[in-house]
C-alpha cells in the first residue's frame, strides 16, 4: 500500500463519512496542479469546488496570510479591523451594494440572507414569512440553507424542515407568480445553478422576477456562492446577466481558500439588521478578510478577471468541439469559468477515469461534468485538460 492509500485508510477510520471520498490524499499544490502524498501530479479542474480562485501556492496570498497572522489573526467584531473594512469597501466599490456582513461559509451567508428577508418584512410591518426558492437549487447544509435547497434528496431524514419555504421550477415565471402572495418576504435564486447542473437563469426571467419583487416589496437575493467572485467574468454573475438583486451571497473563492462568507445588501435592506440581530464570532476576521483583499486585488488589478473572460470563451469553444465529436455530450452550458457538459450517460466513470489519468473533475448531479478551475488557468492548461477528458470520453463511448 502506498502512502496516499494508507492515509485514505486512516482517514476512513476517523473522519466522518459525509463525502464519497476518492482514496487520494493531497500534499501540496502549485498553480493549477496538485500532488498527492506519493508525488502523483494532477491538473486541478475542481479547485476545491470553485474555491481556489488564485490556484494553489499563490505567493502573494501566502505572504499576505503569513504577515497578517503575525500581526493579528482575530479580534471580536466588537471592534473594527482594517482588512475587514478594506474588503467590504472593495466589494461595494465594484458592485451596487452598500454594506457587507461577513461570516465563514456559504451556508452561513445564506442563513444571514434568510434572516434579513424576514427581519425586513418585520420592519415593514408585514406578517408574511414565505421564502421562495428554486427547484434543483443548492444553498448549503445548515437547517435554513438546506430547507431553502430545492432538492428533496438533501431533506431526507431531516424532516420537519423549516416552515414557510416554497420551491418552484427554475426559469418558470408563471409558477413563481402562482405562489407569490402578500406573505412572500424573499425570493432566493442562484443566477447560475452550480450543484444542480450548471443551469443559467434566463435574463428575461430575471427581469420579470425583479419587477415582481419591486411591485410587492419582496427582497430578491442571489446566491453567488459558486458563480460569484469573478467566475462569470464579472465580480458578480448579476453584473454579467444585467439584473440587480437586493442582496447577494459570496463564499468559496472570496479568500482564495481561507474560510469566508459574505452577505452584501443595499443600505435600505441593511437597516433590517441592528446590533444583536445577527452575528458571527469568527466572521470577517482579519486573516480571512486580508486574504480576500488579495483575491480582489488580483481580480481587478492583475488581469485575473480579464483572464476569466478570455479563457472562459476558449473553454466553451473546446467543449463545443468535443460535443461535435462525441454523441454522448448532449449540451454545453455556463459562462466564464463555471461551465458544464451534460452527457447521455452517467458521468461517474468518466470522472473516475479522468482522475486516474491525472485530471481532477467533479460532477454536478448524475449527468453533468462541471468545470470550475482556478481563475488563473491558461490556454495550455485548458488544452491539457481537454486532451485527458477526450481520452476518457473515448473510453466511455467504447464501453457504452
Ligand atoms: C450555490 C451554493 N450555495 C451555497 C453553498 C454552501 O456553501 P458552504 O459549503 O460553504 O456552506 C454552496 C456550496 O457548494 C453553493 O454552491
Amino acid at each position: 500500500m502506498n502512502k496516499t492509500e494508507a492515509l485514505a485508510k486512516r482517514g476512513a477510520k476517523v473522519v466522518m463519512n459525509t463525502y464519497s471520498r476518492f482514496p487520494i490524499a493531497f500534499d501540496h499544490g502549485k498553480g493549477v496542479y496538485v500532488w498527492d502524498t506519493d508525488g502523483k501530479k494532477y491538473l486541478d479542474f475542481v479547485a476545491g469546488i470553485a474555491v481556489n480562485s488564485l490556484g494553489h501556492g499563490n505567493e502573494k496570498l501566502a505572504q499576505n496570510i503569513a504577515e497578517q497572522a503575525m500581526k493579528l489573526i482575530h479580534v471580536s467584531n466588537l471592534y473594527y479591523t482594517e482588512p475587514q473594512i478594506t474588503l467590504a469597501e472593495m466589494i461595494c466599490e465594484h458592485s451596487d451594494f452598500d454594506k457587507v456582513f461577513f461570516c465563514n461559509s456559504g451556508a452561513e451567508s445564506i442563513e444571514a440572507a434568510l434572516k434579513i428577508c424576514r427581519k425586513y418584512a418585520t420592519m415593514k410591518g408585514k406578517a408574511g414569512r414565505d421564502i421562495i426558492t428554486m427547484e434543483h437549487s443548492f444553498h448549503g447544509r445548515t437547517y435554513g440553507a438546506v430547507t431553502a435547497t430545492g432538492q428533496d434528496k438533501y431533506h431526507k431524514g431531516l424532516e420537519p424542515m423549516l416552515p414557510d419555504f416554497i420551491h418552484v421550477p427554475f426559469n418558470n415565471l408563471e409558477a413563481l407568480k402562482a405562489v407569490v402572495s402578500e406573505n412572500t418576504c424573499g425570493i432566493l435564486i442562484e443566477p447560475i445553478q452550480g450543484e444542480g447542473g450548471i443551469h443559467s437563469a434566463d435574463i428575461e426571467y430575471l427581469k420579470a422576477v425583479r419587477k415582481l419583487c419591486d411591485e410587492n416589496d419582496i427582497i430578491l437575493v442571489f446566491d453567488e456562492i459558486q458563480c460569484g467572485v469573478g467566475r462569470s467574468g464579472e465580480l458578480f454573475a448579476y453584473q454579467a446577466l444585467g439584473v440587480k438583486p437586493d442582496a447577494a451571497t459570496f463564499a468559496k473563492g472570496l479568500a482564495g481558500g481561507v474560510p469566508i462568507g459574505a452577505l452584501m445588501t443595499t443600505d435600505k435592506l441593511a437597516q433590517a439588521f441592528q446590533p444583536g440581530d445577527h452575528a458571527s464570532t469568527f466572521g470577517g476576521n482579519p486573516l480571512a478578510t486580508s486574504a480576500g483583499t488579495v483575491v480582489m486585488d488580483e481580480l481587478f488589478n492583475n488581469g485575473v478577471l480579464e483572464n476569466v473572460r478570455v479563457q472562459g470563451k476558449y473553454l466553451t469553444s473546446k467543449l463545443m468541439e468535443l460535443k461535435q465529436k462525441y454523441d454522448i455530450i448532449t449540451d454545453v452550458r455556463g459562462m466564464g469559468l463555471i461551465q458544464g457538459i451534460e452527457l447521455s450517460i452517467p458521468v461517474g466513470p468518466i470522472v473516475a477515469d479522468s482522475i486516474e489519468k491525472g485530471l481532477l473533475l467533479v460532477g454536478a448531479g448524475a449527468n453533468v461534468i462541471r468545470f470550475v478551475p482556478a481563475l488563473i488557468i491558461t490556454k495550455e492548461e485548458i488544452d491539457e485538460a481537454m486532451a485527458i477528458l477526450e481520452m476518457a470520453l473515448q473510453n466511455a463511448e467504447v464501453n457504452k
